[in-house]
């Protein structure tokens, strides 16, 4: 017997006919007399029937249990009415077997492969091929496959040539921690895995390759959340001879075509910009989900000669005041309201102000210490109403943006104001393109060090903090998809900003020697974007976790139940690569 279709692919149009389909055994339900099963391969679900006439077949199916595998051949015919299911696509049909063999036998399983199981993460990865058996799963990664196919598609298309870079290389300076790997030919020495292809895309485009592209693995050791593993993939691409707009432009078409072409979904471009600033102090984010209001409002002005000493000595000490409003929060309890204070004390806030709005006037603790010209120009700019919660927060901007903009999603989402439907793109642009890192002391790139400033002749050690870089971000609902700029291109720059960042020459060259040799010998202008691959399946499958749509990833605490990894090696191995494990716990 040779397989003629997919189970989930039966068209009605195939009742009256002889076909052969191959799966598991996703249930099976003995109804007195005849027996149904429901066989399950990647593209979904067909019913099939055992009945008692044909003897040898209905005693083959008194045996089978959940996960044999089947090779199955029948006859399609419609489902007796008051049987039919709409919503699978082969609701209306079932298979009257004619012939069947059992393929493999199955042990008792860890857990049950239905769609709507809770196993725990640490069983579902140790057994990720059962895992990985349950159709949502066999979606994401068929739309996972249309993504890639999709991406190569386009790009192609717009002349970008696809380019391997290596994995055993250097350093790369994307800001988190390499994973390092011992050479055994040079005791001592080691190769990191690349964080991104930073250096190799930009030393193509030196090489003249004008606009290159690889869907890329990155390794970065880092601490893991939903939107984070070990490694992962980018969408990277660079550019030669354009400006931030050419990169920007581009990217919007790819997005717009995978929406149309896998989601059916028509996206207006130019996409909405948003500068950094903006988005920090309206959303206090700098990857803001725009699919729901609540924005924050500054209070710094007005209420920097208030009454209430915790606002007054938090401006005068050079912080802000802000401030936003909860719909509908004026019924929190006190309790409630203290759980709010707790969770903007993990972002380092003191306290939580509020008022409650009542009617057409404010009501809580501080109310006294305002005037009520204060009271309406709190109220009037947050456009708080009656039954509304005003929260306000007090300190430095660092800790009053990060709080504010944590419980404003936190009251987002738990309030139901964020519309699932939404496919909200942004871009984030006019970055600063240096912070100051208050533990090492020293300015640090907010991107990566070879993104170009914006004013490169202007800056210096003491303005380093106020100037832009051509850097842009581009966010979707809330979730940073990707990040790129324009390059520095000159070798002098590239040496000035090294200098501004602390790099000294011999680190530099040490590390990044390479590339500022490469720019000596009449480097292009150019620029590029990467984008997190997983994230967009992710977003794109309707995912909160890029977990769900990579085949085989790393628990929360960065290891592989299914193969054990990472685990000791022998003696041998070690000896080899001139290493000695000692331990310094
Ligand atoms: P960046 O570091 O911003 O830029 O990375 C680009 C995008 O990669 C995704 N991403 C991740 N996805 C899953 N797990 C991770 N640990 C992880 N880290 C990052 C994010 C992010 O926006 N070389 C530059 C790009 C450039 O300048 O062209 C870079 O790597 O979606
Ligand atoms: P206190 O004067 O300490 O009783 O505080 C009065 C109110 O101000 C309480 O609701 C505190 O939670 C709140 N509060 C204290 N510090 C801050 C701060 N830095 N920002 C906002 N609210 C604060």
């Amino acid at each position: 017997m040779k397989r003629s279709m997919y189970c989930g692919k039966v068209p009605e149009s195939s009742i009256g006919q002889e076909i052969t389909v191959c799966g598991w055994v996703h249930s099976r339900r003995d109804h007195g007399g005849v027996i149904f099963i429901d066989l399950r391969d990647r593209e979904g679900i067909l019913q099939i029937v055992f009945q008692p006439e044909n003897v040898s077949v209905f005693k083959t199916a008194e045996n089978l249990r959940s996960e044999y595998v089947l090779c199955v051949k029948g006859n399609v015919r419609k489902r007796p009415e008051g049987t039919l299911n709409s919503n699978m696509y082969t609701g209306s049909i079932e298979l009257v077997v004619v012939e069947v063999e059992v393929l493999n036998t199955s042990a008792m399983l860890p857990f049950e492969i239905s769609d709507y199981t809770e196993t725990s993460e640490e069983l579902r990865l140790k057994y990720r091929y059962l895992d990985l058996r349950r159709t949502n799963f066999q979606r994401n990664f068929i739309i996972r496959h249309k993504l890639a196919n999709e991406i190569r598609t386009f790009l192609n298309e717009e002349g970008f040539l696809d380019i391997e870079t290596p994995f055993l290389t250097k350093s790369t300076p994307e800001g988190a921690r390499d994973f390092l790997v011992p050479s055994r030919m040079h005791h001592g020495n080691f190769f990191a895995l690349p964080q991104s292809p930073q250096i190799f895309k930009q030393i193509l485009m030196i090489a003249g390759f004008d606009k290159y592209y690889q869907l890329a693995r990155c390794f970065r050791d880092e601490d893991l959340r939903a939107d984070r593993q070990l490694e992962f993939t980018q969408i990277d691409l660079e550019m030669s001879f354009v400006e931030e707009e050419d990169v920007i432009n581009l990217t919007e078409r790819m997005l717009a075509r995978l929406c149309k072409s896998v989601l059916n979904m028509e996206i207006k471009a130019p996409f909405k910009t948003m500068t950094y600033k903006d988005a920090m102090l309206r959303y206090g984010s700098d990857k803001p989900d725009t699919r729901f209001d609540m924005e924050i409002k500054d209070f710094s002005q007005e209420l920097k000669n208030c009454g209430f000493s915790v606002f007054a000595s938090a401006i005068e000490k050079g912080g802000v005041v802000r401030g936003l409003c909860i719909p509908e929060g004026a019924k929190f309890s006190r309790s409630e309201i203290d759980a709010l204070t707790k969770f903007v004390g993990e972002y380092g806030a003191k306290g939580l102000a509020w008022m409650k709005i009542v009617g057409s006037s404010a009501e809580s603790n501080i109310v006294k210490y305002f005037k009520d010209e204060e009271i309406k120009t709190i109220t009037s700019k947050l456009d708080a109403k009656d039954g509304d919660l005003i929260a306000f927060l007090a300190d430095e901007e660092k800790i009053v943006t990060q709080g504010l903009g944590a419980l404003r999603l936190k009251s987002g989402k738990e309030l139901g104001l964020i519309d699932k439907n939404k496919f909200n793109f942004l871009w984030i642009v006019d970055f600063p393109l240096m912070e100051w890192s208050k533990e090492e002391q020293r300015w640090q790139a907010l991107h990566h060090p070879f993104t170009a400033p914006k004013n490169p002749d202007a800056i210096n050690k003491e303005n380093a903090g106020s100037q832009k870089a051509k850097a842009y971000d581009i966010i979707l609902n809330g979730v940073e998809l990707g990040g790129g700029s324009i390059r520095i291109h000159k070798s002098d720059i590239q040496k000035k900003i090294f200098d501004i960042l602390d790099i000294s020459d011999d680190s530099a060259k040490d590390k990044f020697g390479f590339l500022l040799d490469a720019l000596t010998y009449g480097a292009p202008p150019h620029g590029g974007i990467a984008l997190g691959f997983d994230r967009i399946c992710a977003l794109f499958a309707g995912e909160d976790s890029i977990r769900e749509v990579i085949a085989f990833p790393k628990t929360q605490k960065t290891l592989d139940p299914l193969s054990n990894a990472p685990s000791q090696v022998s003696d041998k191995q070690l000896q080899e690569l001139g290493i000695k494990v000692v331990s310094v716990r």
